[in-house]
């Protein structure tokens, strides 16, 4: 299913089997943002093993993008203030 998603409120349109992280390099965003040990998100492994992908979903927990598939009306964010939140540096 194709669809849209929402990346820092902006929208983003996603293709079928898509993770999030495809769609939102496809649509030109490289950078997720703001990362632990002032690091800045990315896509980096592809396989869930790195977790310099990690976002946030709909403002209360943490996805790996390179791993989540992309579904309609997802809310993303970077991840950064939700880490610090939660104590994780
Ligand atoms: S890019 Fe390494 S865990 Fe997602």
């Amino acid at each position: 299913m194709s669809g849209t998603l929402y990346w820092m409120g902006d929208a983003v349109a996603f293709r079928a089997g898509e993770t999030v992280a495809a769609a939102l390099r496809r649509s030109g965003i490289d950078d997720f943002g703001p990362a632990l040990g002032e690091l800045r998100a990315r896509y980096f492994c592809g396989i869930g093993s790195c977790q310099a992908c990690l976002v946030s979903l709909n403002g209360d927990s943490l996805i790996e993008a390179c791993l989540t598939p992309a579904r309609e009306g997802m809310r993303l964010s970077a991840a950064l203030p939700l880490a610090e939140e939660h104590g994780h540096e």
